[in-house]
């Protein structure tokens, strides 16, 4: 038997011996009816717990911070240039201190301008941003503009990393038609994920000149989590963190404990949503209410898809939804539910948490009867040409043995990231097709830098499905075993990264390169 099934044993003979709790069913019930608490927080008040999952550390309750506060606006980053078209700021990484346990323990944070979640950045597309990045951590950092199409050299490459107590200044124009919800993050050389986990995060919005769903009231939830030691500290990753990814006992939006959400009065708004965590896949649910997804990563897509009452999102990736109040109104909470992804070793069980409560009460019934339509087409796409190349992207694992500990290796290629080997070469402006196989046991979200891609088709045990959806992503799940395709083109030179975006994969070493010339 191998050290993976064998703890894969443990595991089931672990959820098995959960699951004949008589208090297990009733608590789960709960856990999905608004106005209760989700069940990770009973989870985490049970005696032992810690000490059956195998974690050196204690963590705090999931109550120990105080849930039901409305939910806050994101920190706007206010633009300093007065030249028109061009947004300048300063971001700042440092410590920072911030009592977020009700007990008042302080916990410290690693924040840009001393903001949780990190600030926004709105631009119009067509604008240049300059940003003065000053790095007070105590160790290197760097920017990196997720999705963005901005030059090599400006995209936070673990190359250019910022020493302690350096600064520079990141400067890029961004195209017309680059409209979309995009974020940033360090990206430091197998810092990425400790950075990210100690609250380094902030958001970007592309507005478009012209945006069909101008007038409709915005909202923007940004999904994060947060694992916290009993006495306030953040856990260090544990050996589960590194293996599956790291996902705390708090799932957050905005950086709060289940906030409350009161809905605009019209019946109708426009939701930003981004998955800003490490590892954890969101599988939202609103009962009641109805979703329509507007947008992608990348922005809207040509129209809108109607009729959808579960939204699936890997880490890293942003959707924009059009949300309509249900019949009744009343309080309603935004539900995450488990994702299977292949989870491996010894992983506590897991349970539906409920994100944030929606408060419909305001709505009135007869506006919900007089919506207007949601514009037909939202927005061009162009479906990129026939691809003159091809590159070919394998994901897998491999169980190494090193120090006399077991622990997990993960691969691109075969082989883990190097900063000095540049694993492909693409041509700017060609039209490029890229297929990655994942030859794993477990899900990896495929992100590559600096540019939008289009989803063509998935494969699994030789069933191919073609992408239903026309849309700009920079984030694609694919699943234990699947072969995902996609097209995409380079508009810039320069060095590329492409990994998987569960950031303990990442900092381990399932990332690669491409030059482009
Ligand atoms: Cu969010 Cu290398 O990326
Ligand atoms: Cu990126
Ligand atoms: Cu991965």
């Amino acid at each position: 038997m191998t050290i993976a099934s064998k703890s894969l044993t443990r595991r089931r003979t672990f959820v098995t011996a959960l699951s004949t709790l008589p208090w297990l069913s009733s608590a789960v019930a709960q856990g999905m009816m608004p106005g209760m608490k989700g069940m990770g927080d009973v989870m985490s008040g049970m005696p032992g717990m810690e000490a059956m999952q195998g974690a050196a550390t204690a963590l705090a309750p999931v109550t120990a911070i105080a849930a039901g506060a409305p939910l806050a606006a994101l920190h706007k980053l206010v633009n300093t240039s007065n030249k028109t078209g061009v947004f300048r700021a300063t971001l700042r990484a440092a410590p920072v201190s911030v009592a977020v346990l009700q007990n008042g323990t302080p916990t410290e944070f690693w924040a840009y301008n001393d903001q949780l979640p990190g600030p926004l950045i709105e631009v119009v597309e067509g604008d240049t941003v300059e940003i003065e990045f000053i790095n007070n951590l105590p160790q290197p950092s760097t920017i990196h503009w997720h999705g963005l199409p901005v030059p090599a050299e400006q995209d936070g490459n673990p190359h250019d990393a910022v020493p302690a107590d350096g600064r520079r200044l990141y400067r890029f124009k961004l195209p017309l038609d680059s409209a979309g919800t995009y974020w940033f993050h360090p990206h430091p050389h197998e810092l990425t994920a400790e950075q990210v986990y100690r609250g380094l995060a902030g958001l970007f919005i592309v507005r478009a000149k012209n945006d069909p769903l101008q007038g409709i009231p915005e909202r923007h939830l940004v999904c994060s989590d947060l694992k916290l030691a009993a006495d306030g500290r953040i856990a260090p990753n544990d050996m589960n963190d590194e293996m599956n990814g790291r996902e705390g006992q708090f799932a957050l939006v905005n950086a709060q404990r289940q906030p409350v959400l009161t809905f605009d009065a019209g019946g109708r708004e426009r939701w930003r949503i981004w998955n800003a965590n490490s590892a954890r896949y969101l599988r939202l649910t609103l009962p009641g209410a109805r979703f329509t997804l507007v947008g992608t990563d990348g922005g809207l897509l040509t129209k809108p898809v109607t009729g959808l009452t579960e939204l699936l999102m890997v880490a890293a990736e942003r959707i924009e939804v059009i949300v309509e109040a249900p019949v009744g109104g009343g309080m309603v909470g935004l539900v995450t539910a488990p994702v299977e992804r292949g989870k491996m070793g010894m992983v506590p069980p897991e349970f539906p948490i409920t994100l944030l409560q929606v408060d419909f009460s305001a709505v009135k019934p007869d506006r919900m009867a007089s919506l207007p339509k949601l514009p037909p087409s939202l927005r061009r796409i162009q479906r990129l040409g026939p691809a003159v190349a091809k590159k070919r992207v394998v994901f897998s694992e491999e169980m190494s043995m090193a120090g006399g500990a077991h622990s997990m290796k993960f691969l691109l290629n075969g082989k883990s990231f190097d900063m000095k080997r540049i694993d492909f070469t693409s041509k700017i402006n060609e039209v490029e097709l890229w297929e990655i196989a994942n030859e794993s046991d477990m899900d990896h979200p495929f992100h590559i830098h600096g540019i939008q891609f289009q989803v063509l088709e998935h494969e699994l045990d030789g069933k191919v499905t073609p992408e239903a959806l026309l849309a700009w992503r920079d984030m694609v799940n694919t699943k234990a075993g699947e072969t995902v395709r996609i097209k995409l083109v380079q508009r810039h030179k320069g060095l590329r990264m492409f990994h998987c975006h569960i950031l303990e994969h990442e900092d381990a070493g399932m990332m690669g390169q491409v030059q482009v010339v």
